[in-house]
């Protein structure tokens, strides 16, 4: 799909870098810590034995600090869960997921410092849409994604095939259209996202929790400011 191939975050840590220029996106990532935290202490609570170890994985990580820090914010919790309950630390298996042209480079260094300040953490990447299976059936615990799923599997077809942009620059034209282009696209949303949920929950533990924060728009107009009308979704598989 030529969207996977060519669209990405920059990378490296120059000043046009996404590490550099992410710090609103950090603050809805922030946003997610109780969320997160509420889900490995269902999770946790829930098993009648602690599991052994727990898998989770950051769907859509970008590079830079932000690719971190929502599995970071699930490992504290599973570790200060486990102290709690005055377990011994749980092995944790760390995934991080974008799509190939992502700068995994970077991404992996920066999993090899969190590795060696977490014993009992081993991490992977995971290359691939993640509107595509990524994870073994019955494997992951906890899936995490900020700011990533607004990002569509291809623009509707049947503006492509009408050669209809999503943003004409004539503003006449625009205006004609915006119904239109807003339809397909809340199509194309509802299609991928229905599609997302299904691929991942066949990869879900029973149980197993899911944490997506996207930016949405109550108004129909496009310059209108963001809202975070999805922010707070949590998905727990044994309810869907
Ligand atoms: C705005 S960045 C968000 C990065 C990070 N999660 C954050 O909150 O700062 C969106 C990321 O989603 C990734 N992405 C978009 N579509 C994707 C897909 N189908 N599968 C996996 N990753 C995808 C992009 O490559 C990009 O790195």
């Amino acid at each position: 799909m030529a969207s996977e191939q060519t669209v990405h975050m920059n990378g490296g840590q120059g000043d046009t870098s996404y590490a550099r220029n992410s710090s609103l996106q950090n603050a809805d990532q922030n946003r997610m810590r109780p969320l997160i935290e509420e889900a490995i202490a269902d999770l946790l609570s829930a098993s009648a034995s602690m599991p052994r170890s727990m898998v989770v994985a950051d769907l859509g990580c970008s590079s830079g600090p932000n690719a971190l820090a929502l599995v970071s914010i699930a490992v504290d919790a599973i570790r200060g869960q486990c102290f709690r309950s005055r377990q011994p630390p749980l092995e944790v298996c760390v995934f991080l997921n974008d799509l190939p042209d992502n700068d995994f480079n970077m991404v992996m260094k920066s999993l090899v410092a969190f590795q060696q300040g977490h014993r009992s953490v081993v991490t992977g990447v995971i290359p691939g849409s993640f509107y595509g299976r990524l994870f073994t059936t019955g494997s992951l615990h906890l899936a995490c994604s900020a700011n990533s799923l607004h990002w569509l599997s291809e623009a509707p077809e049947e503006l492509r095939r009408n050669k209809i942009p999503a943003y004409d620059i004539d503003e006449h034209v625009r205006r004609g259209r915006r119904r239109v282009v807003i339809g397909a696209y809340a199509r194309q949303f509802r299609k991928d996202f229905k599609l997302f949920l299904e691929l991942r929950a066949k990869e879900l533990v029973a149980g197993g929790r899911l944490v997506v924060s996207l930016a949405g728009r109550r108004s129909e107009e496009p310059a209108a400011e963001f809202t975070h009308a999805w922010e707070s979704v949590v998905i727990n598989k044994s309810k869907v």
